[in-house]
C-alpha cells in the first residue's frame, strides 16, 4: 500500500467530521460520460445550446431531446463500487456529509444497494424484516436516505413546471418529437423543464447553505472525480481548506485542487475509493 494511501487512511480514521465532494468522475466507471474529459459531453455538445434557460426558451424540444437521451443513458447505468463503498462507509461510521455536482442519482442508487447489503449481512438492524425481499427493500429505503447526497445541481429525474413552479420526481421516456408532446405539469398544464441547474442559474439555496456549512466544520474534505472548474460549487473545497480541513483528492487527471491537496491519490474512483475506505468499517 502506498504511503499516500496509508497517510490518507490515517487522516480519515481520526476525523470526526468529513465532507465528501464528488463530480462526474465518480460515475465514469458506471458508463456515464464526464463533461470535460475525453469523450466528455461538452466535447460533443455546446452547453449554450442545451444547458441554459435561454436555450430552453429558444427550443424546448431540442433541449428535452438531449435530456431524454441523457436520462435513458443514465437509467441504464448501474452504480459502481465507489458509489456503494462510499455509502456503506457513511452508514457505518456517521459524521460524513456527501455533496455532489452530479445529476445522475447514482449516489442514491448506490446507497440503496449499500443499505440492502448491510441489512442482508446483519450489520444494520431494521424493524419487521423477515427476509422477504420486498420487506428488505422497504426497510433499506429510509436507511439509504441517511447516505443521500446534497445535490448542488439538481437531478435528471426531477422536473420543474415553468408556469406554477411545482417540482417533482419524473422518470420514464420523454417524447420530444414536437413541442406538443413534451411533458406537461399535472397541476396547471404548464411546460415542464428538466430539474437541473443550468449555466447562469442560481444553485438551490438550501443545498448550497447546507453544503458550505458542512465544509466549514469538516476535519477532512475528500474530493472525488471533479476538475473543480464550475463555480460556485467548486469553492466548497476552498471553504473546507480555509476552515482548516485536510484535503484528499482522488482523480486520475489534473484538477484545480492539486495545489491545495494534503494527499493526492492519482487513480480512478473505482480503484482508489475502496482502497481508501477498506478496513474503516466499510
Ligand atoms: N474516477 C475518478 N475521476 C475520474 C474518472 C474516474 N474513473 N474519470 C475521469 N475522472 C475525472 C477527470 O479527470 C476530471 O477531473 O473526473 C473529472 C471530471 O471533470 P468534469 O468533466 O469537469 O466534471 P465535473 O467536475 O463534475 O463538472 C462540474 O460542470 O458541466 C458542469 O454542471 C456540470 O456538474 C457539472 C459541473
Amino acid at each position: 500500500m502506498s504511503d499516500d494511501l496509508t497517510f490518507a487512511r490515517g487522516i480519515l480514521a481520526r476525523a470526526e467530521r468529513v465532507v465528501v465532494f464528488t463530480g462526474a468522475g465518480v460515475s465514469a466507471e458506471s458508463g456515464v460520460p464526464t463533461f470535460r474529459g475525453p469523450g466528455g459531453l461538452w466535447k460533443t455538445f455546446r452547453p449554450e445550446q442545451l444547458a441554459t434557460p435561454e436555450a430552453f426558451a429558444r427550443d424546448p424540444r431540442l433541449v428535452w431531446e438531449w435530456y431524454g437521451w441523457r436520462r435513458d443513458l443514465v437509467a441504464a447505468c448501474p452504480p459502481n463500487l465507489a458509489h456503494v463503498v462510499l455509502a456503506r462507509w457513511m452508514l457505518l461510521r456517521g459524521g460524513v456529509t456527501l455533496v455532489t455536482q452530479n445529476v445522475d442519482d447514482l449516489h442514491e442508487r448506490g446507497a440503496e444497494e449499500a443499505a440492502l447489503g448491510l441489512l442482508r449481512e446483519g450489520r444494520l438492524a431494521a424493524a419487521a424484516v423477515n427476509g422477504d425481499e420486498d420487506d428488505l427493500r422497504a426497510a433499506a429505503r429510509p436507511i439509504a436516505a441517511r447516505a443521500a447526497p446534497i445535490r448542488l445541481h439538481g437531478s435528471l429525474f426531477h422536473v420543474h413546471c415553468t408556469r406554477c413552479g411545482e417540482q417533482r420526481e419524473h422518470h420514464g421516456a420523454v417524447d420530444a418529437t414536437s413541442e406538443t408532446t413534451l411533458p406537461r405539469c399535472a397541476a396547471c398544464g404548464g411546460l415542464l423543464r428538466p430539474g437541473v441547474v443550468w449555466f447562469g442559474e442560481a444553485l438551490p439555496e438550501g443545498a448550497l447553505e447546507a453544503a458550505f456549512a458542512a465544509a466549514a466544520v469538516a476535519h477532512v474534505c475528500l474530493v472525488v472525480g471533479t476538475a473543480g472548474a464550475v463555480q460556485p460549487a467548486a469553492a466548497l473545497v476552498d471553504e473546507a481548506a480555509g476552515a482548516g480541513a485536510r484535503v484528499i483528492v482522488v482523480d486520475p487527471g489534473k484538477t484545480a485542487y492539486d495545489g491545495m491537496a494534503d494527499v493526492r491519490l492519482w487513480g480512478t474512483a473505482g480503484e482508489m475509493v475502496p482502497a481508501l475506505l477498506a478496513g474503516s468499517g466499510s
